[in-house]
């Protein structure tokens, strides 16, 4: 998607700048060309010649350089590229952009540009939810600037939270997003993708749920619309942020994404990897629950609608490819073979979820992708990269 593309990557003045440097590799190896820009703050995490040396090209620094402004001038620099990306974008330069400041080199490119801005923040916890930050990142976004990330995680400062820049490859993923909605293989196709867990209430405080974080279903959603799909994502609650160019519908319960899935038909490709409670009480009470000393609460449970299965039994509008999630603890892929006869659908992505894998919540996955003719063991990869080479297989599919 990104090959022949040129991106102006503005590399801010965060720890996360060593990380920019695998993007400029991830970026060049799928034929993508980056001229770097490096704000002074960059400059105390990364060198000018390391990231010069990864673009084999020149890296612009300095807004009154006579030498650059000869060879190339601000303007020219800021629109010579079909997408700038700012990463990290610190609480700084997302400031300058929303309030329209050109104090330097980054700040001014990205306010005389008229080419597409991609950024992805990375900052202390306590600054991402800083009200400041909060209003200039829904300034961005109404100006159309596009946003991957940040995730959650430990962070360098010792704290715990939303601000660690989004991982290279995820930051690929939505700068193909950006690129494939023009000319990507599953342009023209619609996709439908649910992720995380399903909240079933107990009472109005209280629910049931499990421990899926939507790290796989959100990754597959953004490695599709990557590859040009207009895709729409089911998600339950979960702390991934949106993926770049997807449609997403937040729901809580099963009976909320069943009926969110059935409104995003006619869909050509459905692939179920939300983790979906089997169960829910039958009937939630209205008002919370008492510990009134005594008599514990009984729960009767009841069972929820099976999304997988009703889709991939649609009469009139069933997607022509319908894909699953088999989450597994033994006898993976011969039990994920039954499920995927029993279900109907097409294929089925099994996954091994013993507590020692990580796979509920962790950022890996080894799976074995089961069709009705044979069973492919891919290799342990990242969730990004098993979303990437789930769309590839996907478009490979359709193009059959
Ligand atoms: O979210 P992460 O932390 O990244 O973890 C990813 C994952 C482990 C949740 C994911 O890779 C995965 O395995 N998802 C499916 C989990 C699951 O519910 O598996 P299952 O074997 O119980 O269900 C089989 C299939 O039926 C799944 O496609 C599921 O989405 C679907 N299902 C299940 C129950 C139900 N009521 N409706 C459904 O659609």
């Amino acid at each position: 998607m990104v090959d022949g593309k040129r991106t102006l990557l503005i590399v801010g003045g965060g720890i996360a700048a060593f990380k920019s440097l695998d993007l400029v590799r991830r970026l060049r190896e799928r034929g993508a060309t980056v001229r770097g820009v490096l704000t002074a703050g960059g400059a105390q995490f990364v060198t000018p010649l390391s990231l010069s040396a990864l673009t084999e090209d020149k890296v612009y620094q300095d807004l009154f350089s006579l030498t650059d402004e000869a060879e190339m001038g601000h303007i020219e620099l800021s629109r010579s590229a079909d997408l700038i990306v700012v990463a990290p974008a610190t609480a700084d330069l997302m400031a300058k952009m929303a309030t329209g400041s050109a104090s330097d080199l980054a700040s001014t490119l990205l306010l005389a540009t008229d080419t597409d801005v991609l950024i992805a923040p990375a900052m202390n916890v306590r600054m991402w939810e800083h009200p400041a930050t909060v209003a200039n990142l829904a300034t961005l976004r109404a100006r159309g600037v596009a946003v991957v990330g940040p995730n959650e995680g430990p962070m360098a400062c010792g704290e715990f939270g939303f601000g660690r820049m989004a991982e290279p490859l995820e930051i690929v993923a939505a700068i193909e997003g950006y690129f494939g909605a023009a000319d990507g293989p599953l342009k023209g196709r619609r996709a439908l993708v649910t992720s995380g867990p399903t909240h079933e209430p107990i009472d109005p405080v209280r629910y049931i749920a499990n421990r899926s974080s939507g790290k796989q279903g959100h990754a597959i959603a953004a490695a599709l619309a990557g590859l040009g799909a207009e895709t729409t994502l089911v998600t339950g609650p979960t702390h991934e942020p949106n993926p770049a160019g997807v449609r997403v519908i937040r729901i809580e319960t099963a009976r909320q994404m069943l009926a969110a899935c059935l409104a995003g038909l006619p869909t050509d490709v459905a692939i179920c990897a939300a983790a979906v409670a089997d169960w829910r009480v039958a009937s939630a009470a209205e008002q919370k629950l008492k510990k009134d000393g005594g008599a514990l609460p009984a729960l009767t449970l009841t069972e929820n609608p099976d999304i997988l299965a009703t889709l991939a039994g649609r009469e009139n509008d069933r997607p022509a490819l319908v894909i699953g999630f088999a989450a597994e603890t033994e006898n993976v892929v011969e039990h994920a073979a039954a499920k995927r006869a029993r279900k109907g659908c097409d294929w089925i992505v099994a996954n091994d979820v013993s507590p020692d894998t990580g796979t509920f919540g962790g950022d890996g996955n080894t799976v074995h992708l089961v069709t009705a003719e044979q069973v492919e063991d891919w290799p342990p990869l990242s969730k990004v990269e098993v979303g990437q080479r789930l769309a590839r297989r996907i478009a490979d599919h359709f193009a059959a």
